[in-house]
């Protein structure tokens, strides 16, 4: 499984990769929104730093406006995704995203009819959002559950982006499942590798040391 960060700070996303786990980084308006520099030059420098796949989301709603955009987005470097919202006209958009060799991850999936049509169009990431889901108390890993099965019934090729991931377990139960990336917030990063017994065995360890040195 690989795991992207969710976000767009510079400052996390070096934090995420000095820990060795990140493949990737997902942004989405309101993230971009929280930071204070130029979006296209952001993208570009996230790109720079990561190495990897790093969505980037259009803002228009109309498929040729959101084309304009995925054109420039694109051009600001090979590792950027598209992220394209999973409307009607989102879907116009991936169809000239696909036959251009846009890279494209769809976005704001909360049911498995959706996960299909992008797939069969040819996405190259999908992405449901299982924390929203579970928010309003729906089975958000059933749903996942579905999508993969339907992915290896007609083998597509697009990858499950698991999002809106809140929690350890979310990642654990998304691994499960079969999801090819977790985007996770950094705070879930640190939180994965918690453990009490880990912190308290570690301490005795040190403390046995210390005693047996004098
Ligand atoms: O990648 C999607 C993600 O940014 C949405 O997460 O926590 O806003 O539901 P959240």
């Amino acid at each position: 499984m690989k795991f992207f960060a969710d976000t767009a700070n510079l400052d996390e996303i070096r934090r995420v990769k000095s820990m060795g786990l990140l493949d990737g980084v997902t942004t989405n308006p309101s993230l971009v929104a929280k930071e204070s520099m130029d979006f296209h030059k952001l993208i570009g420098e996230i790109c720079e730093l990561v190495q990897g796949p790093v969505s980037a989301e259009v803002t228009a709603t109309e498929a040729d406006k959101m084309l304009l955009q995925a054109r420039e987005l694109s051009s600001i470097s090979e590792h950027v995704v598209v992220k394209l919202p999973t409307t009607t006209e989102g879907l116009k958009a991936l169809v000239r995203c696909v036959d251009e060799g846009i890279k494209t991850n769809m976005t704001l999936v909360f049911q498995p009819i959706q996960a299909l049509a992008v797939a069969k169009i040819g996405a190259t990431y999908v992405s449901p959002f299982l924390g929203r889901l579970d928010d309003i108390g729906q089975e958000a890993m059933a749903m996942l559950t579905s999508i993969r099965t339907i992915y290896d019934n007609y083998d597509f090729d697009t990858q499950i982006l698991a999002a809106s991931l809140r929690h350890p377990l979310h990642i654990v139960q998304a691994a499960e499942i079969g999801a090819d990336v977790a985007t996770l917030p950094p705070a879930v990063f640190e939180k994965m590798l918690a453990h009490p017994l880990t912190d308290i065995g570690l301490e005795r360890f040190l403390a046995d040391w210390k005693k047996a040195q004098g």
